[in-house]
């Protein structure tokens, strides 16, 4: 493992049995207390958002808009947040996808994406894939282009790489 990902991961805290019994939760607060990690987090999220050109950075809520709003900044580049359905105060265009028990929504602004944008999504952690694919597919519908998927961890063994491939197209999914 890189340097990086090794200290990423120190900051990561398991917690088990949360939030239900038999999940283990990635705690991602004691990265975020301790400013070297977060910066080194920023930094490698505003490399990867250089590197695929992006020109807006998507984040999914909640833990996402944490991550993406400085990597944003860093990156000069405008923040669009992916929200839970009903939270956006605009046009919405919204997706919907599974989850294992029932569905859910995610929306985002229709004004605040165009045929211009190449977007880099980011988010902390890449599950089943579902919420990832979503946003994916919303940013496409507004017409947009998709960077790539830039998210601090991937937990393989769920298979969210598999699922992403298709709507990836070809665009770079990395862990870090
Ligand atoms: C978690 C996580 C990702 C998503 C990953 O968010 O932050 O956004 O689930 O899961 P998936 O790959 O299986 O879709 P959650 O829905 O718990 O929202 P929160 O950040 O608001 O707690």
């Amino acid at each position: 493992m890189t340097d990086i990902g090794e200290l990423l991961l120190s900051r990561i805290r398991d917690v088990t049995d949360y939030p239900e019994p038999g999940v283990m939760f990635k705690d991602i607060t004691p990265l975020l207390a301790d400013p070297a990690a977060f910066t080194a987090l920023t930094d490698a999220l505003a490399e990867i958002a250089g590197r695929t050109g992006a020109t807006k950075v998507v984040g999914l809520e909640a833990r996402g808009f944490i991550l993406g709003a400085p990597v944003a900044v860093r990156a000069g580049l405008g923040f669009i947040p992916v929200r839970k359905a009903g939270k956006l105060p605009g046009a919405t265009l919204a997706q919907a996808y599974d989850l294992e028990y029932g569905s859910a929504e995610i929306e985002v602004h229709a004004e605040d994406l165009s045929a211009e944008d190449r977007v880099l999504v980011v988010d902390d952690v890449l599950a089943t894939g579902g919420t990832a694919e979503a946003s994916v597919q919303l940013i496409r519908r507004a017409g947009a282009e998709v960077a790539g998927l830039a998210v601090l961890m991937e937990l393989g063994f769920l298979g969210g790489r598999a699922r992403l491939e298709p709507a990836l197209a070809g665009a770079p999914l990395e862990a870090l």
